[in-house]
């Protein structure tokens, strides 16, 4: 497993260095007696001070929430981009032993972007919930089969993931399997669907037009500069984009779709299931600052260091709140809440505190006002679980042993909740 500083050093070595920073800071608060004292933005009153009570009123709210989000953390999806075709680019082949069916297709937006899709599903060919979520270093890099296609996109450069130059190489082939397993998602009688996140937006500002930016050209007159979206809000774009070809592939159940994301792209899960409520569930994993993580502890990384270091996931408004998350206008446990009354689950692991876990959990119980509103069982308890331990409902949580990752035991605990809470 690797620690979140190992992570660090190996994944985000380019970009931290092209930044002249670290990823974690040792100035960066780990002590709980200094996290400042503060007090939450209400879920559940709107902006003319009037308290939601009943379903309408939540509409009313969630309204209002998206609209800040969108502008002071990810920016404003702009209207009217296209919607992608699924063109097949093989057909089904059976996999682990005749179990299941993997398949992969190609959404294109008009020629003008795309992304290469891999698919698993169950080879009994019901339809089934789906998982839906991007990759750090293509789909070359979940499975080790030389028949998936390498991706030939832009990449950060990585020697021992046999990323070369920018490149993918064989090498490359399957060194995230780890991340992606495929066997226990089958046997518990699920789908999965991924796709490399760069196709969609690469993760670094001087490229970042390689990918579907430029489907937004001319779309974004309306949206103040400040309100621009950076490469969450396109990652988020993506997600749903799959989601909506969920539809067009057999055995794969449209009505359960589930929206996964470790880390930014946990940030990227979140965003993309607060918008887009056709997804039934949504998965965050040590997604952190910017993510399940409560702004305002300003424990492990806080608004000041994510914009500073990430400046081109956000819009530019977010970076206005470093130092200043007490006065924000969001925190996030609202965005947590406008999964609502959906399946949310929100993991953490003991060892990452950079993503701060205490302050995950504390926005996701301070969420699960939304699910009570709607009378549905959300966490339940408000005791922070043991570690190994998870809690809740339609509303989860689990604490994980461990670093900055995601797990074979992660997603036990996701495949866990989608069959209790998606049946
Ligand atoms: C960095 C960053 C986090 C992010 C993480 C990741 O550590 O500071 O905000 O979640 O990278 O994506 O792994």
């Amino acid at each position: 497993m690797l620690t979140r500083r190992a992570f660090a050093t190996s994944t985000l070595a380019g970009l931290i260095g092209a930044a002249g920073l670290r990823a974690q800071p040792d100035d960066a608060n780990y002590d709980e007696a200094k996290v400042p004292a503060y007090t939450l933005p209400p879920l559940l009153h709107l902006a003319d001070g009037r308290v939601v009570t009943d379903r309408a009123g939540w509409v009313a709210r969630r309204a209002e929430l998206l609209d800040l989000f969108a502008r002071h953390m990810y920016g404003r999806t702009p209207a009217g981009l296209p919607d992608g075709a699924v063109v097949p680019v093989d057909t089904p082949v059976p996999v682990l032993g005749g179990r299941a069916l993997r398949q992969q297709c190609r959404l294109d937006w008009q020629g003008r972007a795309s992304m290469d899709v891999l698919v698993y599903r169950p080879a009994h060919g019901r339809p089934v919930p789906v998982f839906i979520g991007l990759n750090y270093f293509g789909n070359h890099a979940v499975d080790p089969d030389p028949a998936i296609r390498l991706s030939t996109r832009w990449m950060r450069t990585n020697d021992a993931n046999g990323v070369v130059n920018h490149r993918a190489t064989e090498r490359a082939r399957g060194t995230m399997a780890r991340r992606w397993p495929v066997d226990l998602i089958i046997e518990q009688d699920c789908a999965v669907m991924t796709a490399y996140y760069g196709d969609l937006a690469p993760d670094d500002p001087s490229v970042v037009r390689q990918g579907m930016a430029p489907l937004a050209d001319g779309l974004e007159g309306d949206i103040p500069t400040a309100e621009r979206w950076g490469t969450i809000g396109m990652w988020a774009w993506g997600l749903s984009q799959m989601r909506r070809a969920v539809a067009t592939m057999p055995g794969l159940d449209a009505r359960r779709a589930i929206v996964i994301g470790h880390s930014r792209l946990g940030k990227a899960a979140l965003w993309a299931g607060a918008q887009d409520e056709a997804f039934a569930m949504v998965v965050s994993n040590d997604s952190g600052c910017a993510g399940a993580a409560l702004s305002r502890r300003a424990y492990g990384e806080t608004i000041g260091r994510i914009t500073r270091s990430f400046p081109h996931w956000f819009c530019p408004t977010l970076a206005s709140w470093a130092g200043r998350e007490a006065a924000m206008p969001i925190d996030q446990h609202q965005l947590l809440a406008l999964v609502a009354p959906r399946v949310l689950h929100v993991g953490s692991a003991v060892e990452d505190r950079w993503a701060d876990p205490k302050g995950e959990f504390l926005a996701t119980l301070a969420a699960d006002e939304a699910w009570r509103l709607l009378r549905q069982r959300g966490l339940g308890g408000t005791a922070m679980p043991a570690v190994e331990q998870s809690v809740g409902d339609r509303v989860r949580y689990h604490l994980r042993t461990g670093g900055h990752d995601i797990t074979r035991d992660d997603w036990a605990q996701y495949l866990a909740t989608a069959k209790a809470q998606l049946s």
